[in-house]
């Protein structure tokens, strides 16, 4: 049996249904752009049927994307599946992956069909999907609550009829590594001519067992492993991937099987990530955790000294994250700048080097040493741009009860300055933001952390602001957290505008609070 294991990464589709972590045409480009460079095999880039904006994301991922795969996912029925496969039309390397539940709970409450009617709908769905795509991967949702004899059948049923990939999805989160070993080496060794498919696993992590399952699966015969970086996913998420991967390099003698993931840009991939998503990695998230290699007590250190291998089952470079203590100054010049963002895996225009260089340098007028990430947080809010209908130049903000604050926008060319009050300084500037753009919204998230180190750090701030209709994400970066929060807002409001020119958030007077 080979030695391969493929990884199937997720978090465009799986990954973006984590609440707070919807991603926009544009995020989805620079994730699977990044996907790309940490050497993932498949990216499954979103469900085609579900809105234009899912649509549109997963062909232009298909037009982006070189080397790996590019999947679409599709429910077991003809709309679906013909829409996916308009969506990787583009693809160099397509894979339509078709799924339906196989548990008698999903079965009987949720589709209402019966075991029959299921192995009916999965071989129309894989004979559909098989003329419209080369590659097919057939998911049985809930596959480690089913049946294992009706499993049998349905692995069988969607073989004979085209598919490639066989996944087994861990849906809620509920097996054991020992159980779910034992259902891929049945399953194997139970169909005839399973050597010509390849078996997936995808595990939630209600639990906390997804990597471990995924381990066990791998053990028992599987040889994709469906994953998201920083192990983003509904509910409690999926298998980490960055977890998984490092598991087998780490302990190869147990897991003796090689990935195509390049060690190097694990950390980039997963700042990235949060960084666009505003989802935070906590500080004890294994591998790349803040503190995942950081040794405080004295025994601990003084171990280190004497040998890393005393305490260090991996070391920090393997990830790619000892580059990113590196500091960059004013005299690091426009060259340096722009060397350190191709290092760091940003393909950048002059144009947009440009920009990055006026605002590193405001930078660094306020703090002396400038980490990859401060630099990370000005390229997301930098490229952000492409969408910005309105942008902050000047704030102003006085007193606490009430706050007042004074806004200058530009709108293109046009400067609108207003004033109002609130009951602190973001809430007053947000309703003077309101009073110039219009639009009313909600702050319902909003979280502010320290970019790097220090006193100076790069304050990052994520927002999650209710609209009529729609909510989106803001992202905004300075040393002034009250500014990058209120810098997050207008990001929040201009993605809203985007929404709306594209159909996908209800224009003025058109909502449905609008009609009652
Ligand atoms: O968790 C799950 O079952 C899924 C399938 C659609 C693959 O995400
Ligand atoms: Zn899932």
């Amino acid at each position: 049996m080979a030695d391969r294991v493929e990884i199937f990464d997720t978090t465009l589709r799986d990954g973006e249904q984590s609440p707070g972590a919807s991603m926009n045409v544009h995020e989805k480009l620079q994730i699977a752009q990044q996907l790309e460079r940490l050497g993932v095999d498949v990216i499954e880039a979103g469900f085609p049927v579900a809105s234009q904006q899912e649509f549109d994301g997963v062909r232009q991922v298909a037009e982006l994307v070189q080397r790996p795969r590019v999947a679409a996912l599709a429910r077991s029925v003809p709309k679906d599946i013909e829409r996916a496969a308009q969506a990787l039309e583009p693809a160099q390397r397509p894979v339509l992956h078709t799924f339906i539940a196989t548990s008698d709970i999903h079965m009987e409450h949720k589709l209402r069909m019966d075991r029959k009617e299921v192995l009916e709908a999965i071989a129309k769905a894989v004979t559909t999907a098989k003329k419209l795509v080369a590659r097919v991967e057939f998911s049985a949702e809930d596959a480690t609550r089913s049946d294992l004899a009706f499993l049998a059948e349905v692995v069988k049923v969607a073989m004979d009829n085209g598919a490639d990939v066989i996944n087994l999805p861990d849906t809620v989160g509920y097996t054991t590594p020992a159980e779910i070993h034992r259902m891929f080496a049945y399953l194997i060794s139970e169909t005839p001519g399973a050597e010509r498919l390849t078996f997936s696993s995808h595990n939630h992590n209600d639990l906390g067992l997804a990597v471990a399952n995924a381990l066990a699966a791998v053990q028992g015969g599987a040889r994709q492993v469906e994953c998201t970086i920083n192990g983003i996913g509904e509910r409690a998420g999926n298998t980490s991937l960055e977890e998984v991967v490092m598991a087998m390099r780490t302990r190869n003698d147990i897991y003796p099987y090689e990935t195509g993931i390049v060690g190097d840009e694990i950390w980039n991939s997963s700042r990235l990530l949060s960084n666009l998503t505003g989802l935070a990695i906590p500080f004890n998230k294994p591998v790349v955790g803040r503190n995942a290699f950081a040794h405080e007590a004295g025994i601990h250190q003084h171990g280190m000294i004497a040998n890393k291998a005393t305490y260090e089952i991996m070391t920090p470079e393997s990830v790619g994250r000892g580059r990113s203590e590196l500091v960059l100054g004013k005299h690091s010049g426009r060259h340096g700048l722009a060397k350190r963002c191709a290092d760091m895996g940003f393909e950048l225009s002059e144009q947009e080097i440009t920009q990055l260089y006026t605002k590193f340098i405001e930078l660094t007028d306020r703090k002396k040493e400038v980490f990859e990430d401060d630099l990370r947080v000005l390229i997301a809010s930098m490229r952000d741009e492409t969408f910005e209908t309105y942008r902050l130049v000047q704030l102003r903000t006085s007193g606490s009860d009430p706050a007042m604050a004074l806004v200058k926008l530009y709108h293109g060319n046009v400067e609108y300055v207003e004033t109002a009050t609130g009951d602190g300084p973001v809430d007053a500037a947000c309703r003077a933001i309101e009073r110039v753009t219009g639009i009313e919204g909600r702050l319902t998230e909003f979280s502010i952390r320290a970019a790097t180190p220090g006193k100076e750090a790069l304050g990052e701030a994520h927002v999650l602001v209710a609209f009529d209709g729609r909510s989106t994400t803001g992202t905004g970066g300075s040393t002034d957290i009250v500014e990058a929060a209120v810098q997050a807002y207008v990001n929040a409001i201009n993605k809203y505008l985007a929404l709306q020119s594209t159909g996908e958030a209800p224009l003025p007077g058109q909502s449905k609070s609008a009609q009652n």
